[in-house]
């Protein structure tokens, strides 16, 4: 199998074959997830912990039980009520960890970057579930998936339309560079106070407006307005950003018949998907996403703990 990363920090240090390998494992704990019994002991004997500084809702539980079906002893820490309350420093804090003997530390964190900077810290592996406006690695290989098993087991050469706040999203960055490795063409839509002149540097189309950006897209992504990230007027009001770039039925006419829905959640409806279109079982595949997230990261944590274990029977081999 090709994977050979110590953590899992970006989609940036992943390549294609990386990528298939982890969606393909990925299927096969779908298969598991959909049993009575979803057990398996990938990561049985080792330790997980779970650090969210950032509010979390399907993230942290989806790793939680990605975990707990692996048969790793999962920890989540509180980190409200942490050290970090006290003045501990994020360093601080990992260091304290890591003298616990943890093999996968899962972490979200507010400031872009924090996540890579622990990994140089601990000596287990590190999974990035959201750093900042930086990246999210494990979204974006759940979209992948989902896109995949929608398109027929298609990840190429398909339209892809990321639809939003695009200035303030994880999602968008680690989207655009997983989507762009598969060899799709991406456009971004959205109001030019979200979506900043770097993007174009992507290789991506760019649009301000809906109905020329969604025509005969495969993939119509909407991203939430994440309102906790500005600090200014980014758009006039909630009405005017909803009928402008919200997606309902009418816009979503351009996109073609089979044109699928996503979002990460969680969603605003009435700001950027009208609530019909979210729970319309024909396009919507948002709660497949969910479903998507457990295998992925059951995946990743399976490949991490597979090198894991090999270096340190190197290790143990050379001492
Ligand atoms: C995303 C996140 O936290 O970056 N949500 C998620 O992981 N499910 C997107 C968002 O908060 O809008």
């Amino acid at each position: 199998m090709s994977f050979a990363h110590a953590h899992l920090l970006g989609i940036e240090q992943l390549n294609p074959f990386d990528i298939t390998t982890l969606l393909d494992l990925a299927e096969v704990y779908v298969d598991l997830n959909r049993r009575d019994i979803k057990h398996s002991d990938a990561l049985t004997g080792l330790t997980q912990i779970n650090m969210f500084f950032e509010n979390s809702t399907r993230t942290q539980a989806s790793f939680e039980l990605a975990g707990k079906r692996l048969g790793a002893d999962v920890m989540n820490m509180a980190m409200q009520a942490s050290s970090i309350k006290k003045g501990e420093t994020l360093i601080d804090t990992a260091m304290t960890l890591n003298a616990m003997h943890p093999d996968l530390l899962v972490v979200r964190h507010p400031h872009s970057g924090a996540v890579d900077l622990l990994a140089q810290k601990v000596n287990c592996a590190v999974l990035n579930a959201g750093d900042g406006k930086h990246e999210h690695p494990t979204q974006a290989l759940l979209d992948a998936l989902t896109i995949r098993r929608a398109k027929g087991g298609r990840l190429q050469r398909l339209n892809i339309a990321i639809c939003g706040d695009i200035a303030h999203s994880r999602v968008a960055r680690s989207n655009i560079l997983l989507l762009g490795k598969m060899e799709n063409r991406i456009r971004l839509i959205g109001p030019p106070t979200l979506l900043p002149a770097p993007f174009k540097e992507f290789g991506v189309e760019v649009y301000d407006d809906m109905r020329d950006g969604l025509k005969d897209v495969d993939v119509v992504m909407m991203l939430r307005l994440q309102k906790e990230r500005m600090d200014g007027g980014f758009i006039p009001s909630e009405r005017e950003y909803y009928h402008r770039y919200g997606l309902d039925a009418e816009k979503l006419a351009y996109a073609k018949p089979d044109a699928i829905v996503m979002h990460p959640g969680p969603m605003n409806r009435g700001v950027e998907i009208d609530g019909e279109i979210a729970d319309d079982i024909n396009r919507s595949v948002i709660q497949e996403q969910v479903e998507m997230g457990v295998a992925v990261r059951m995946a990743a944590m399976d490949l991490l703990a597979r090198n894991l274990r090999a270096r340190r029977t190197d290790a143990g081999v050379m001492a």
